[in-house]
């Protein structure tokens, strides 16, 4: 099978790196000259566990190519696959569709011959039909079916996903461009994977409830450990004993600061308003996003009550910038207004993140002190405050932190620490959603007192 994929980047690279390795021969289409340009030399912009190697080892076998237009990239494909971006339209909450059909007028011109048009960026509802359309009008030589197949890849396990689905999802009005996608995907299918065709307004949408569902799942369990920590309960185990429920699972029930990045926030948004505009509003939706952004609001509020009223004065650690581990992407990300507001507040920030420091500098001027290692960023701290869950910070030893820090204060966004461990060593440990949040909560002024008599071991 010939594939073309348009669009270099998370989504586009994935799939045409993984497509090779079924066995097909694909060309990923990157218009941007500096982007066309790494990926022509072997270098991948951003942070994908495996996608590196993956993609060096398709180009060595000759299955994969880079093409910075899209002539002669089209020549003889079976399909061609839409990974452009749809950032939210600013102002509205809407997909912005500037690049798909940017994408489409450019194969519409370039297409010599019939083939299926997949689209897997994530799009509202209708837009596969109204490509559909566009092409009719602009190739009513070319017989091109248009199918949708939306991506369920999760930042730092994409991989896995693309070859380990839970399902893949084809939306399309049947005949060939049914019988292409099960040819393309055959590899997987042949291990049980499951295929589930569809038409194209449910597949776009199957894509929209599931992202917005595992939203809600998130910002339910958030409130349940506001609840908890009034209520001196223990969310770690309220989430076990919601999760072995198995209608509910135990999967994204793991309270944080809320969620980010690119997709959860501009799909809840986008949901919201392709509901609205259907004269069908979804109340659930609306309010998981307000209640995520109300939690992300409070979370400099949370931090000042756990350091005993006022963070003005103190050095503070910043572990984890990413929006969650094993990715260098911070969109959305829950630590850019806690360091924002930390600052604001007078406090110094000394920012970590294994993937992420490249990325973090862009969002801040000189006012945030960025170190390469987490002990760097401990050493001297008054409070740490961790906001990602990368595993080296599960790592970090209650002994050395305090044998690095000047105060006792941990605030843990992701609930990475064992606390009695940590306790031991004399810290306050403020987690969420856990029975001891709320409690040891350290008074200012002890913090302030072992801050003065300076008492940093090192
Ligand atoms: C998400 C979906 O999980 C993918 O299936 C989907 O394909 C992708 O969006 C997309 O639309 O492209 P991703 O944004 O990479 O993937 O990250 P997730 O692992 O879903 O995490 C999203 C946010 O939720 C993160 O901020 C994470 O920290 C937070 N989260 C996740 C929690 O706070 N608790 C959890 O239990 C799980």
């Amino acid at each position: 099978m010939k594939i073309a994929v348009i669009g270099g980047g998370y989504v586009g690279l994935v799939t045409g790196a993984c497509l090779a390795n079924f066995g097909h021969g694909v060309t990923i289409v990157e218009g941007d000259p500096t982007r066309y340009a790494m990926l022509a030399s072997g270098k991948i912009p951003i942070h994908e566990p495996g996608l590196e190697e993956l993609v060096a080892l398709q180009c060595e076998k000759r299955l994969l190519s880079f093409a910075p237009d899209l002539r002669g990239a089209l020549e003889g494909v079976d399909a061609v696959f839409l990974a452009v971006g749809t950032p939210s339209r600013r102002g509205d909450g809407h997909a912005d569709l500037t690049y798909i059909f940017a994408a489409v007028r450019q194969v519409a011109a370039a297409l010599t011959a019939p083939a299926v048009l997949v689209t897997k960026s994530t799009v509202p509802v209708g837009t596969g039909r109204r490509i559909a359309n566009l092409m009719q009008e602009l190739r009513p030589d070319l017989a091109i079916d248009v199918a949708s197949n939306p991506e369920f890849l999760r930042e730092g396990k994409a991989l896995l996903d693309f070859m380990r689905p839970d399902r893949i999802v084809v939306g399309c009005a049947g005949g060939h461009a049914r019988a292409l996608l099960e040819a393309i995907y055959a590899p997987l299918t042949a291990r049980g994977a499951k295929l589930l065709v569809t038409g194209i307004e449910t597949a776009e949408l199957i894509k929209y409830a599931a992202n917005s569902f595992l939203a809600m799942k998130i910002s339910f369990i958030n409130e349940m450990a506001d609840i908890c920590e009034r209520v001196a309960a223990d969310v770690a185990d309220l989430v076990q004993g919601l999760g072995l429920d198995s209608r509910i699972g135990a999967q994204f029930l793991q309270p944080g600061p809320g969620f980010g990045g690119s997709c959860f926030p501009k799909d809840t948004e986008a949901l919201a308003r392709i509901a609205q505009d259907a004269g069908a509003p979804s109340r659930l939706v609306e309010s998981t996003i307000a209640a995520n952004s109300a939690r992300k609001a409070g979370l400099g509020a949370r931090i000042n009550q756990a350091c005993g009223g006022s963070v003005a004065g103190l050095k503070i650690a910043v572990l984890g910038l990413t929006f969650k581990p094993d990715t260098d992407d911070l969109r959305d990300s829950p630590a850019l207004p806690v360091m924002h507001r930390m600052v604001e507040d007078g406090a110094t920030v000394h920012a970590y993140d294994p993937q992420g420091m490249e990325q973090a500098r862009l969002y801040f001027d000189d006012n945030v002190s960025f170190h390469d290692s987490a002990k760097a960023a401990l050493l001297g701290a008054d409070v740490a405050i961790i906001m990602t869950e990368w595993a080296e910070f599960q790592r970090l030893s209650a002994r050395d932190m305090h044998q690095w820090m000047r105060g006792h204060c941990i605030i843990d966004m992701r609930n990475v620490f064992e606390p009695s461990a940590f306790q031991a060593e004399g810290f306050s440990v403020t987690g969420i959603g856990r029975p001891w949040s709320a409690i040891q909560a350290r008074p200012l002024a002890e913090i302030r007192s072992t801050r003065e008599t300076g008492s940093q071991r090192s």
